[in-house]
C-alpha cells in the first residue's frame, strides 16, 4: 500500500495496522534524509501549511515545523494569545481567513476533546491533529510506537505499561489505541482516581502497584500529571504521588531485568520521574523526540500526496 485510507490524520482510532505500517516505512526513509549533511528535500516545494496552536506546546510545535521546512514547505505560525480570537472571533472564521490566504494543510492543536474533527468537517484543507485536549494526540502515538519498534525490532507482542494520569491524558488514548492495532499487550499504571471508567472498553487493564506494573513490562511510557486539567483534585498531594507511582532509579536497579523509560514530555522532574532515571540510559526521551520530526515529515508527506492538484 502506498497511499493512506484517510484524508486527514484525526486520530489513531481512525488509521488502520497497514497506515501505521505504511507512515513508519516513510518515516525510516525520512530518518535517513535527516542525518545526512543536507537534511532537506524538495517534496513538499509548493504546499503551504498553516500551524494553528491554540494551547502551549514546545516539542510539538517546532517538530511539525522543522519537518515542514525539511520538507521545503512554506509554513505559517499561529498563537491564539496573539490573535484576533481574543477579539471574539470564532474558530471556523479565524481558520477560514487563514485559508483565504492558500494554504493547503493544517496542523491544529486545541484544548477541546473533538476541534480537528469540526474542522475536517467544514474547512477544505488536509488536517492534522497535533493533540485535541484530553482526546487524541496521533503523532505522539506514532512516534512513541516507532521508537518501540525502533529499539525492540517490532512492537507486536511487547508489554507496555502507560503509567500515570490516563484519565486526562490524549497521549494514553493515542498510545493504546496505537500499540494494540501493532500487536503489543497494554496495560495501565496509576492511582485509581485519575483511571478512565471505561478501561475495560479500551481492552486495557490497571495496576495499582508500580512495582509490579514495572516488573511485567518491557517499555514503561510514564505521563505527567496534568494539573492544567484538573478540576477536582484527584491527588492528595504531589508528594505523595511522586512517593506511590514516581519512577526513580533505586527502583529501576530493583527489577530483575532491564526495561526502558519513555516520557512524551513535558517532564516534571522528581513528580512521574527522577531525573536519574530521566537521563541514564534506561530513558529514550531524546530518541522520541528525534523520530518525532521523522514520524511528522512522513505524515506531511503522505497526506500531502492526497492534494488534489487539478
Ligand atoms: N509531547 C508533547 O506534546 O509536548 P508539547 O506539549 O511540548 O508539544
Amino acid at each position: 500500500m502506498n497511499n493512506l485510507s484517510v484524508d486527514h490524520l484525526l486520530g489513531i482510532k481512525y488509521l488502520k495496522k497497514s497506515d501505521v505500517e505504511l507512515i513508519f516505512k516513510t518515516a525510516d526513509n525520512f530518518k535517513k534524509i535527516i542525518n545526512q549533511p543536507i537534511k532537506k528535500v524538495p517534496s513538499l516545494r509548493d504546499i503551504t501549511i498553516a500551524n494553528l496552536f491554540f494551547e502551549d506546546s514546545t516539542r510539538t510545535k517546532l517538530s511539525f515545523e522543522l519537518a515542514e521546512k525539511r520538507l521545503s514547505a512554506d509554513v505559517i505560525n499561529f498563537s491564539s494569545v496573539s490573535s484576533s480570537l481574543q477579539k471574539g472571533e470564532t474558530l471556523l472564521d479565524t481558520v477560514n481567513n487563514i485559508l483565504a490566504m492558500k494554504v493547503d494543510m493544517v496542523v491544529m492543536r486545541h484544548p477541546n476533546p473533538g476541534a480537528s474533527v469540526f474542522l475536517s468537517r467544514n474547512i477544505n484543507a488536509k488536517i492534522i491533529n497535533a493533540g485535541d485536549g484530553t482526546h487524541e494526540h496521533p503523532t505522539q502515538a506514532l512516534l512513541d510506537a516507532y521508537s518501540i519498534r525502533e529499539k525492540h525490532g517490532s512492537v507486536k507482542g511487547r508489554k507496555i505499561v502507560i503509567v500515570g494520569d490516563i484519565l486526562h491524558s490524549r497521549v494514553a488514548l493515542s498510545n493504546i489505541y496505537c500499540l494494540k492495532k501493532l500487536g503489543a499487550e497494554v496495560k495501565v499504571c496509576g492511582p485509581s482516581s485519575l483511571m478512565p471508567k471505561h478501561l475495560e472498553t479500551l481492552g486495557v487493564t490497571h495496576f495499582s502497584k508500580l512495582k509490579e506494573a514495572l516488573e511485567w513490562c518491557d517499555v514503561a511510557n510514564i505521563l505527567r500529571i496534568q494539573l492544567e486539567r484538573q478540576e477536582v483534585n484527584y491527588l492528595p498531594t504531589l508528594r505523595e504521588y511522586a512517593m506511590t507511582f514516581g519512577v526513580n532509579k533505586a527502583l529501576l536497579d530493583s527489577l530483575k531485568k532491564k526495561i526502558i523509560i519513555m516520557h512524551p514530555g513535558p517532564i516534571n522532574r522528581g513528580v512521574e520521574l527522577s531525573s536519574d532515571v530521566a537521563d541514564s540510559n534506561h530513558s529514550i526521551i531524546l530518541d522520541q523526540v528525534e523520530n518525532g520530526v521523522a514520524i511528522r515529515m512522513a505524515i506531511l508527506y503522505l497526506l500531502a500526496g492526497k492534494i488534489k492538484t487539478t
